[in-house]
């Protein structure tokens, strides 16, 4: 029998605080909500309030994640946290969101992928499941973009949101779990989608920089092929569910399509979420699990793509 990573539970958290295309417009940005919806499918976005950080909300999701694995932050060996957005420099998040839970033991440590974080801690702590070293894993995507965006650049600001989700991973043998990851990156094309500052060697405070055609180019080819990928990594040409990183409604309906899947086998938050960058597929995917949507035993495609050029898919028996 085969020892994979079991999807034990799920949980997310958005901050209660609401900012819709109307508002942002009202504010005085020159915008509308009619190119907003046109060009993205964004609706609205949460925004974490004065006090709330990357690793508060963390901890909300997380929590929601152990009660549905009916596990205890003591059965945790290993927190994995994926952000661009992290408390501070250092430590990394998942130190401050294991003391938060009250974890004491096992090890915690960040992942850095900007929106393919999530497949990216994914396959970091199936590997340490698989490999016998965990036997439990928490792995989080967690963001406050809206504290790095600029909010004078509508070309950016309109197109992110925070919040988090969460898994609980269990190693079990069987035919459920992490079927296989698969990790890309090309890290020339980083002046396409940036910071630029807010690093500890550079000593300055930056804002997200885009070329939005360029992304949306390399986005297009690169989730599709690595969507292939992970399809003929296992001889398959369909899937049960598609949770795609929620970056634009016009790239996840081109894969959509490339994947023959009807609009109702697409999870969609990204009207309601925006890019949540590493926390927007762990949000879609506890969406989809808590309506019923997505059944034990079905088969879930995630895919991302995002700032370095990275991006990845992870295939998954629920
Ligand atoms: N409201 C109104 N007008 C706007 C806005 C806005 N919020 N933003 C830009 N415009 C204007 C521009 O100034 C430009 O005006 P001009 O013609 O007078 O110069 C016009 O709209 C067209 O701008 P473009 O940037 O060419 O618009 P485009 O069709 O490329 O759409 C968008 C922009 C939505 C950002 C698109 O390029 C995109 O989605 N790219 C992918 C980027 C992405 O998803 N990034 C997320 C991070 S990476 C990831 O998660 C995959």
């Amino acid at each position: 029998m085969t020892l994979r990573s079991v999807l034990e539970g799920v949980g997310s958290y958005l901050p209660e605080t609401v900012a819709t295309n109307q508002d942002l417009a009202a504010r005085g940005l020159d915008t509308s909500d009619e190119w907003i919806v046109q060009r993205t499918g964004i609706r609205q976005r949460h925004i974490a309030r004065e006090g709330e950080t990357t690793s508060s909300l963390a901890i909300k999701a997380a929590q929601r994640a152990l009660d549905m694995a009916c596990k205890t932050p003591q059965d945790i060996d290993c927190v994995i946290v994926a952000t661009t957005t992290p408390d501070h420099l250092f430590p990394a998040t998942a130190a401050r969101v294991q003391a938060g839970l009250g974890i004491s033991r096992g090890f915690a440590f960040d992942v850095q992928a900007v929106c393919s974080g999530f497949v990216y801690a994914l396959a970091v702590a199936d590997n340490f499941i698989k490999s016998g070293q965990v036997k439990t894993a928490l792995v989080i995507g967690a963001e406050t973009l809206s504290r790095l965006v600029d909010w004078t650049d509508r070309g950016t600001c309109v197109l992110f949101g925070d919040g988090a989700g969460a898994v609980v991973l269990g190693g079990e043998e069987g035919a459920r779990g992490i079927l296989s990851t698969h990790l890309h990156a090309d890290g020339k094309h980083y002046q396409s989608l940036y910071v630029d500052g807010g690093a500890g060697s550079t000593g300055t405070f930056g804002h997200i920089r885009m070329d939005g055609k360029e992304v949306f180019r390399h986005a297009v080819q690169h989730l599709a092929g690595v969507v292939d990928e992970a399809l003929a990594a296992h001889g398959l040409t369909k899937v049960d569910w598609l949770v795609p990183h929620q970056a634009n409604l016009r790239i996840i309906n081109g894969i959509a399509k490339k994947l023959n899947l009807s609009s109702e086998q697409v999870v969609l938050t990204i009207a309601s979420h925006a890019n949540t960058s590493a926390a927007s597929i762990p949000l879609a995917l506890d969406a989809a699990v808590r309506d019923g949507r997505i059944q034990k035993g079905q088969l879930v495609l995630m895919n991302a793509m995002g700032g370095g050029f990275t991006w990845g898919a992870a295939l998954v028996r629920m």
